[in-house]
């Protein structure tokens, strides 16, 4: 699940992740190569403040976000992305690479550590600097930079908007490559009406255990555990639930945590948030094994997308690993593919 647009969740999650154990172990270095160009010297360096040129970092990827979730979700990034970036880059456990032209930045990569996991969450080049493979020395420099810092996983998860070619290179240092889609469906979609007594009920946080088991179980054989650290176990998925009530993937309500109930129990689970101006977004979908194919999964979005809509919001979107067979229910409730975002996954052996 959980495309959400880490590109914009990245910096939410900075404030509350527990960095400190791992400060000592991972230290990202200030000093790193220098690579000449043809066209100029461009210059590889961490940075540590908002570049002066961002605005044009900005423009780009407000473009790209106008074309996904509409205008109004260009705009609200537009306003916040300075701030973000700020928070982002005071966060010591967040690693900043770019390509300096001058006091100029050309290209800029954003990752981030959780736990003994390395995320890369953000990679743009901007259009003018594009073909000259600015984006495979900034992967190769983050994930050298995690390696050895002994981080237990990297995975790269990036919505981007400028045609990037990272392929060759994660394929070259190891990664596997997941191929995902971010998906979305207006919410007057017919096969997304529910009655208006909704039959899942909210989750608040003292059931949220109950709710973390049955994720983490949905999860225990799936083909996209290594892509979804975040439900590796019952304590991650814990953590996850937390952070989404939290509003760290994007704005929270209580009624966005959901679950199903068989003969008292919880059996199906669902995670929402906000993503943009209009639009919620899927978090997470479970179901038990040993309730699948019972109609719960379908149940449960019809019911998010009803909730959704009392909010107001004119769209549903999720993200899903292409050959998923949860993809067939979605497009049977209505969901068209948006756009393409591969995800790479590297686990130390
Ligand atoms: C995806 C998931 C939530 C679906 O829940 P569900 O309760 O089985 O869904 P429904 O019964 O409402 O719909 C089932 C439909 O989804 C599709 N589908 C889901 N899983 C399938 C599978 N393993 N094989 C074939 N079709 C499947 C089919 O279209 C199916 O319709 P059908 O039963 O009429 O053939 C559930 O399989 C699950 O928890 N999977 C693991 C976690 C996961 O992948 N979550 C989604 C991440 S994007």
């Amino acid at each position: 699940m959980f495309t959400c647009l880490r590109i914009v969740h990245l910096v939410h999650t900075v404030h509350y992740v527990h960095w400190l154990d791992y400060q000592s172990r991972l230290r990202f270095s200030t000093t790193i190569t220098n690579l000449d160009y043809d066209c100029g010297m461009l210059h590889l360096r961490r940075i540590k403040e908002v570049p002066p040129n961002y605005g044009e970092f900005v423009d780009e990827v407000a473009a790209g976000l106008a074309g996904l979730y509409g205008p109004p979700a260009a705009e609200e990034y537009r306003c916040e992305a300075v701030r973000l970036l700020q928070t982002a880059l005071g966060n010591p456990l967040v690693d900043a690479v770019a390509f300096r032209d001058g006091s100029r930045v050309a290209a800029l990569l954003l990752a981030v550590l959780r736990d003994s996991i390395g995320q890369i969450s953000f990679l743009h080049v901007l259009r003018r600097y594009l073909g000259r493979s600015l984006e495979a020395r900034l992967i190769e420099e983050a994930v050298a930079t995690f390696q050895a810092g002994g981080v237990e996983a990297i995975v790269s998860e990036c919505v981007t908007f400028s045609s990037l070619n990272v392929d060759d290179t994660y394929q070259r240092l190891g990664f596997e490559k997941i191929e995902r889609l971010l998906m979305s469906a207006p919410l007057n979609e017919p096969s997304l009406q529910s009655p208006s007594e909704l039959e899942s009920v909210v989750y608040t946080q003292r059931a949220w255990p109950a709710l973390a088991d049955v994720i983490a179980e949905a999860y225990r054989e799936h083909p996209d555990r290594r892509l979804h650290f975040e439900v590796r176990n019952p304590e991650a998925a814990l953590q996850l639930v937390r952070n989404c009530a939290a509003g760290i993937y994007g704005a929270a309500e209580p009624e966005f945590v959901r679950a199903v109930h068989r003969d008292g129990r919880p059996v199906a689970a669902i995670l929402g948030c906000r993503a943009a101006p209009g639009v919620g977004f899927v978090l997470q979908l479970a179901v038990r094994p040993e309730f699948r194919r019972q109609g719960i999964g379908s149940l449960l979005l019809r019911e998010s997308a009803e909730v959704f809509r009392r909010r107001g919001y004119d769209r549903i979107a999720l993200g899903v690993t292409r050959n998923n067979p949860a993809r067939r229910l979605y497009e049977s409730l209505g969901f068209d593919p948006k756009k393409t975002v591969d995800a790479y996954v590297w686990w130390r052996p």
